[in-house]
């Protein structure tokens, strides 16, 4: 049968507040923290009749407990979707989010759905990290893989090892501006456009509202940073202040093909370019974004310098700087996490994709001179993944952005065409 590929677009992305493991969301269950997101990703738009969603896909490290059953096909019930809405669980530990866009974009690609709900959850204080767990016993007995890969922070002590020349003071550096740009960003009331506020529970406090990040450590410094503590190995460089933490929380997205967006109504943010995922050795997985990135850029026929907006995962600030550092970026370019990233926010593991997405399609919106930016992020076990995404808000000589966001059945530009770069 004859078959066109269609654009996909990322139409808008909500999120939980980030909690510290355990913490405030102690009592709230992992399963509502995503249901609230997608209610409110279906209360933003009116304009989606809610038998339009065609599949809910939703991540989780951990697949058991709050966090079991099928989690895309009970957060879809729970959170009222008509029953003819099928929906299903997804895992790529830290990418399940990113898995969850790229999976059903594909989906939507090909024509099997029309609009997608994706997203991730990860309560780590109900699904601590490890638990649970029992690694085949090959991978230890027959050194399959050195027994650091299973554990993050150990492999962020590798890659210092890899790459001597990022210091502990350059990760600390570069988590203290995390801090602040994520500070600016909540003065400036950027980060609140996307949070859901979610009702909490406690029996000790009784009702409250989680309406607000509960990791940011806005008055960090970088000599109280130097004074910490290396729990991954004795004078060690990675620390709680220049790695992402153990938290709480949830995102959700609407992806849709860019024709039924017109149809609909539904806003545009962001256009979907290419998507790449790329092993590497496990003791080292706070690489995996150079080769996931090499990958999307070959296939979409950009190059480094064609991007001009980079959201990149902080798991470690280590594995951020390899990364800047491979492609010549500067550590402190403000194209990169401006709004500040998982150092001071927090990274409940499958969640983050979309979050980091969420932060791109701001970037998008306050930048039109920009027309590709990406999302990248390392993955457990040895692996990267970057999507590529193009901006609907693009406007140039060469590219007015009445051209860019032409509606239905409009053939939007060949990322290949090259005619902008250098614009970014
Ligand atoms: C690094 C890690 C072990 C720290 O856990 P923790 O000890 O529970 O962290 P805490 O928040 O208690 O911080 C430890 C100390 O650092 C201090 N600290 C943390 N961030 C700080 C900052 N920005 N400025 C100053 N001090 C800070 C805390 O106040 C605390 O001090 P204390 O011991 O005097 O109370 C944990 O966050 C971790 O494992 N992170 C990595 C998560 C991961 O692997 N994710 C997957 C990525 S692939």
């Amino acid at each position: 049968m004859p078959r066109e590929l269609r654009e996909v677009v990322f139409v808008d992305g909500v999120r939980t507040p980030f909690g510290k493991a355990g913490s405030m969301y102690a009592e709230t269950r992992a399963d509502d923290l995503v249901v609230n997101c997608i209610r409110e990703l279906m209360r933003r738009h009116p304009e989606l009749p809610p038998e339009r969603v065609d599949e809910v896909a939703i991540a989780a490290t951990t697949q058991t407990g709050d966090q079991g059953l099928t989690i895309g096909r009970t957060a879809a019930l729970l959170a009222g979707l008509p029953r003819s809405v099928p929906g299903y669980a997804i895992d790529r530990m830290c990418a399940g989010a990113m898995t969850a866009v790229t999976s059903v974009a594909s989906g939507i690609a090909f024509g099997a759905y029309d609009v997608a709900v994706a997203g991730g959850v990860e309560h780590m204080g109900h699904h601590p990290m490890g638990q649970g767990i029992d690694p085949n016993p090959r991978i230890g007995s027959e050194k399959l893989v050195d027994e650091s890969a299973l554990v993050m922070g150990a492999t962020a002590e590798n890659l210092h090892d890899r790459f001597p020349g990022i210091t502990r003071d350059r990760a600390d550096s570069y988590a203290a501006s995390s801090q602040h740009r994520l500070a600016d960003a909540y003065q400036h009331g950027i980060i609140q456009e996307s949070l859901v506020t979610v009702a909490t529970r406690s029996s000790q406090l009784g009702w409250g509202l989680a309406s607000t990040d509960e990791p940011p450590r806005p008055g960090t410094t970088k000599e109280g940073l130097a004074r910490l503590k290396t729990p991954f190995r004795p004078h060690g460089r990675v620390t709680a202040g220049n790695a992402a933490g153990l938290n709480d929380g949830a995102t959700a997205c609407l992806v849709a093909a860019e024709i039924t967006a017109a149809e609909l109504g539904l806003p545009v943010a962001m256009r979907l370019v290419t998507y790449a995922f790329a092993g590497v050795d496990p003791e080292v997985m706070g690489v995996g974004p150079v080769p996931a990135t090499e990958r999307a850029l070959a296939r979409a026929g950009l190059a480094i310098d064609d991007i001009g907006a980079y959201e990149i995962n902080e798991a470690f600030a280590v594995q951020v700087l390899a990364f800047l550092d491979h492609f010549g970026i500067d550590q402190g370019d403000p194209r990169v996490n401006p709004y500040g990233g998982a150092i001071a926010l927090g990274h409940p593991l499958a969640s983050s994709g979309v979050r980091l997405m969420i932060h791109l399609a701001r970037q998008f919106r306050e930048r039109p001179e920009v027309r590709y930016g990406m999302t990248t992020m390392c993955i457990g076990l040895g692996m990267g993944g970057t999507v590529i995404w193009e901006n609907p808000h693009h406007s140039s000589p060469a590219h007015p952005a009445a051209d860019l966001s032409e509606p239905a059945g409009a053939a939007a530009p060949a990322a290949s065409d090259t005619s902008a770069k250098g614009e970014r």
